[in-house]
This record gives C-alpha cells, sequence and structure tokens, in this order.
C-alpha cells in the first residue's frame, strides 16, 4: 500500500467547518500521515531534517489547505521554502522526490462557476495553482489536478460530509496505485469516474 502524507495548514483551524469534516474523515486512515503544520510550528520554525525525512518515507504527498488569497496559508509556503532544498529536491543530485505524486486539496470560498475568464476570479483554479504544479515538476514529481471543496461559504453540512466521503474514497484510489488513467484530462479529481460510482 501506498503511503500518503496530508501536509495540512490551516491558521485558524479551530474556526474550521469545511476543513474540519475532511480532515476528520481521513485524519486517523491506515497508511496516511497526517501532518498539521501549525500545530506542529506555531512559531514557524520549521526543523528541516525531520521534513524532509518525512517526505522520503512517503509515496504521495497531499498539499491540504484552505484557498487563502488565491494560494496558500503563509506557513505552507514557509514549509515549501525551507524544505525543499537545492541538491535534494532540485539541481545536481536533487533526485530524493523523484517519482512521488502530488496534488492539492483545497477548499474555496468562491463557487466554480467564479473561477474562470468570465467570472470575478478570471482564473481557472489550475491556472492559480500553478507554482504547485512547476514546484512539482521541478522536483520530479508527479502532479495530479485538485480535489476541492468550493463555494464554502454556502454549502451545507451535508454535502461537505459527501466530500469528505469523496476525499477519503480518493486516498484509497492513490493507495492502491490504480492507474489514475487520463486524470489529467480533468480540471478537478472530484470529476474522475472511479470518484463518481457508488461501490
Ligand atoms: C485570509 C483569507 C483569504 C481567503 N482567500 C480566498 C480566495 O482567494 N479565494 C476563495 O475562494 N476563498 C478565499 N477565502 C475563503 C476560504 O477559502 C474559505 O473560508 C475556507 O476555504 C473555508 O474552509 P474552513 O471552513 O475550513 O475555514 C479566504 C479566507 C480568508 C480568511
Amino acid at each position: 500500500m501506498r503511503k500518503v502524507l496530508v501536509l495540512f495548514s490551516h491558521p485558524k483551524f479551530e474556526k474550521s467547518r469545511a476543513n474540519a469534516i475532511l480532515v476528520d474523515k481521513i485524519k486517523d486512515k491506515e497508511g496516511v500521515t497526517f501532518h498539521d503544520l501549525y500545530q506542529r510550528y506555531p512559531d514557524f520554525n520549521i526543523d528541516v531534517d525531520a521534513e524532509k525525512a518525512l517526505m522520503s518515507a512517503h509515496d504521495i504527498i497531499i498539499f491540504h489547505h484552505p484557498f487563502y488569497w488565491y494560494s496558500c496559508p503563509p506557513l505552507m509556503k514557509q514549509w515549501i521554502d525551507m524544505v525543499l532544498e537545492f541538491g535534494w529536491a532540485y539541481g545536481p543530485n536533487g533526485t530524493a522526490l523523484h517519482a512521488k505524486k502530488c496534488l492539492n486539496v483545497i477548499t474555496t470560498g468562491g463557487s466554480r462557476a467564479l473561477y474562470c475568464e468570465q467570472g470575478t476570479n478570471s482564473f481557472s483554479v489550475k491556472e492559480f495553482l500553478r507554482p504547485f504544479e512547476q514546484t512539482a515538476n521541478l522536483c520530479g514529481m508527479q502532479y495530479f489536478p485538485p480535489f476541492a471543496v468550493m463555494g464554502t461559504h454556502k454549502i451545507e453540512d451535508k454535502e461537505l460530509h459527501d466530500y469528505a466521503h469523496q476525499y477519503d474514497k480518493l486516498i484509497d484510489l492513490l493507495q492502491q496505485d490504480i492507474a489514475l488513467l487520463a486524470v489529467n484530462d480533468f480540471s478537478f479529481l472530484n470529476d474522475i469516474p472511479q470518484l463518481n460510482t457508488e461501490i
């Protein structure tokens, strides 16, 4: 079974509704390491060696966070800046992450319809996540489309629980290393057929 590392970043997790429901569903799953960055590093003083060891011990890396100003909260950026070192994650001999897989799991206040050229947010989620995609490319990781829970301001708890169930199922698929065939044809992993069958 492939090992999954969930790097979770939420500055106000005690006030969270959407992520609280998602996290509750997957945090104790077998083969999943749930790593709450704000809990572990409230002072932003990241233990780089410990984080590198954690990365090395996992096959699939999930950047799980609410969308804040079209990006991730600051501790996740700090984590990326500190941990993905030259000569380790990229550059000559920087092969530690080669062949790992990674993706973003995000929640957004704005609905899906707002994330397009004609919408208030002008650009797609995929476009906003380009820095993550290219970071993965540079580090030799395979980057998947995001799993996204959108329109969180208006979403009912029941729907959030449905998303949590889908997230749980997605992790099962990733752990089994089922070839997620043609996933890059989809803008969101939410839409892949394997997550939309009732089995
Ligand atoms: C500082 C801040 C910035 C935000 N930026 C965005 C944004 O750029 N796009 C968006 O759709 N929602 C944005 N939101 C809304 C959050 O994404 C939304 O409240 C969150 O995903 C809900 O998850 P939670 O219940 O776990 O907190 C922002 C919220 C805050 C507090």
